[in-house]
């Protein structure tokens, strides 16, 4: 294992690219700091330019070489490493490539959950941007298959493997510290609730009426090629089911994201899930994927949140 974090440290110092496994998603990095080598991202995802980057970096000295910490980041931080985003007012003096931030004042930051992950971060020696690894506009990726179909024919994109892939399978919280009260912009594992006891504040959820948002809310996103219908009680004619708990959804081919109703188990399964029942759809000229109704309590909130983007296309 260590020889591929070493390979893969390579490819960031030379200016390539890497795709990693996250606690949350897998994530296609570079090195932060080169300008050429970001841009590259943009590229092989077809994201726009104005959609800015997450910053991945292995301790919290390193995230305060690029961002100013206030007494909620502070807290937040003891969170990590995990999967929430911080977003906070760049420092004066730090030497992140100028398209990573899109040009905003502040930075998206976090320190991953994940062996492989700080490992490659460590071996680089640089903090490493990465968006999560699916072309713009399509599913997170959380399964080894995702990335080789989306990115494998790529010849200077090392591709890390591990054993154990994205354990939550959702894409970090993101909240907003570098506005006069906390704002979630993404909705993950660290629910408003837990939030708003752990800083004993009121947290606002940001949605796209909101002033204040991430760019990559305006922006069509985690949708399968087959529309998605939610809250399904009944399977119509050519449609596919993708159960929670006892629903019975029974198609030809059927998911249930966990036969137990387990919430965590639910949101690990839900990108790959999802990216299945497509592939068969597409193969078979189905013409929905039926989602049963699953519960909006604790990750049930973000995982409602992927399902509603993934059904309106949004
Ligand atoms: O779990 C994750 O966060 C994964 C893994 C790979 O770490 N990354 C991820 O990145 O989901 P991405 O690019 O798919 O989503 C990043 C979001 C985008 O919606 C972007 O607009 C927002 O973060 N963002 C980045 N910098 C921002 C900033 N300075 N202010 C507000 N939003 C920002
Ligand atoms: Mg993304």
């Amino acid at each position: 294992m260590p020889n591929t974090t070493l390979k893969a440290a390579e490819f960031i110092k030379r200016g390539d690219l890497v795709i990693f496994p996250t606690e949350t998603v897998y994530g296609i990095g570079a090195d932060a700091t080169n300008e050429a080598a970001c841009q590259k991202i943009f590229a092989a995802k077809g994201r726009p330019s104005h959609n800015p980057l997450i910053v991945h970096v292995a301790n919290i000295e390193q995230a305060k070489t690029i961002a100013v910490f206030n007494d909620n980041a502070e807290k937040l931080a003891r969170l990590w490493p995990g999967p929430l985003t911080l977003v906070l007012p760049l420092q004066s003096n730090h030497n992140i490539a100028p398209c990573v931030t899109a040009g905003l004042s502040t930075i998206a930051i976090r320190i991953p959950a994940h062996e492989i992950a700080l490992d490659l971060i460590k071996n680089a020696q640089v903090p490493i941007a990465a968006p999560s690894a699916n072309l713009s506009g399509n599913l997170s990726a959380t399964a080894l298959k995702q990335v080789q179909e989306a990115f494998g024919k790529h010849k200077n994109i090392y591709i890390l493997e591990h054993p154990t892939e994205c354990i939550i399978g959702l894409e970090s919280t993101i909240i907003d510290l570098s506005t006069p009260s906390p704002i979630i912009l993404r909705q993950g594992y660290f629910t408003e609730e837990f939030l708003s006891d752990y800083l004993k504040i009121a947290i606002q959820i940001a949605n796209e009426n909101s002033e204040i948002k991430a760019p990559g809310m305006l922006l069509k996103h985690y949708a399968p090629k087959t529309p998605v219908k939610l809250n399904a009680t009944f399977l119509s004619d050519n449609e596919l089911g993708l159960n929670f708990a006892n629903s019975q959804l029974n198609s030809k081919f059927s998911l249930n994201l966990s036969p137990k109703g387990d919430l965590t188990e639910a949101a690990a399964n839900l990108y790959y899930y999802l990216y299945q029942l497509d592939e068969y759809a597409q193969k078979n000229n189905y013409n929905a994927i039926a989602v049963a109704h699953v519960p909006t309590d604790n990750i049930g909130a973000a995982i409602n949140d992927r399902l509603k983007k993934a059904s309106s296309g949004l």
